[in-house]
């Protein structure tokens, strides 16, 4: 799930007061559940040596790798006994502060859709596999836990004093797109990498993108793409090092900073940047281009 989907105003029919609906697990075909199957044997291939310990970690921990899509109820079970997050399903698309009060309540909202077969490397809308694969494993992380259930409250925070977009990037740059630097090299735990098979490549390997070490003021000014593969991205120290900052800085006079500056233009490098691939952008580019 990504900050840019959350648009209706009331819960649609069928939905609870706090918006969530039922999974409908026995409801998934033999298809979709192939689905599922196909696109984690090929993730499962490919994120040893480039996922995060702490995401392979959370996927074993979590059985994901059983066949066909997850009943949430029984990975919910899982899930709680470590960390105290539930995954519960909503209609897409839900308000700001609904997304945030789930998480500050340690509950996940997830789409229960999949996509379609057609639909393997690419969608516009985070479906169950982007939301469970993609982000479920690193909330069995107990660190990782907390950070996004402060991320919640601070979310409710950011709606108060209109940085909204502001903290929105914080997750973009974390919890969908991060990187962080493990003893053996840069890996990849951001939800939106993890559950895409040219991005977890591309994330790494790629000479185009910048890999900028984190700094929080720095990425809470930066312009992001949602509809390509992005051209920069951070790189945090460990989990505890993002925990303890966001955790122990109170954003509101930090917000007031930054809101009083240019937001930052999406590959641009700054001369403090601590950068670690200053990329060609060769790839976005050669895209403008054609
Ligand atoms: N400490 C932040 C605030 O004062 C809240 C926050 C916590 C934001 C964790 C992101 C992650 O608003
Ligand atoms: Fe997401």
């Amino acid at each position: 799930m990504n900050k840019e989907t959350h648009v209706l105003d009331r819960p649609p029919e069928g939905a609870a007061a706090d918006w969530t609906i039922p999974q409908d697990w026995a409801a998934y075909t033999a298809e979709e559940h192939a689905t599922w199957d196909r696109l984690f044997a090929r993730q499962a291939k490919l994120l040893p040596g480039r996922a995060s310990s702490a995401y392979l970690k959370g996927l074993e921990a979590l059985r994901l790798s059983e066949s066909g899509i997850p009943n949430f109820e029984e990975l919910s079970e899982r899930l709680h006994k470590l960390t105290g997050w539930q995954v519960v399903a909503v209609p897409g698309l839900v308000p700001d502060a609904v997304f945030f009060d789930h998480m500050a309540n340690r509950r996940f909202v997830a789409g229960n859709f999949i996509r379609r077969p057609d639909q393997l490397d690419y969608i516009q809308e985070p479906d169950v596999f982007h939301d469970v694969f993609g982000h479920v494993p690193m909330l069995a992380d107990p660190v990782f836990a907390d950070y996004l259930a402060a991320y919640g409250r601070g979310g409710m925070r950011a709606l108060e004093l209109g940085a909204l977009k502001q903290l929105g990037r914080l997750y973009w740059y974390t919890v969908e797109f991060g990187l962080v630097e493990e003893a053996e090299g840069l890996r990849i735990y951001g939800s939106g990498i993890v559950s895409s098979s040219a991005e977890s490549v591309f994330a790494l390997d790629s000479d185009s993108p910048n890999r900028i070490r984190f700094d929080m003021q720095r990425v809470m000014r930066t312009e992001y793409r949602i509809d390509d593969f992005q051209q920069n991205y951070f790189v945090i120290p460990s989990f505890e090092a993002l925990l303890r900052e966001t955790v122990e800085t109170d954003f509101a006079p930090l917000y007031a900073e930054i809101l009083a500056q240019p937001d930052i233009p999406i590959a641009a490098i700054l001369p403090e940047d601590d950068v670690i691939t200053h990329g060609t952008q060769a790839y976005a580019e050669g895209k403008a281009a054609s």
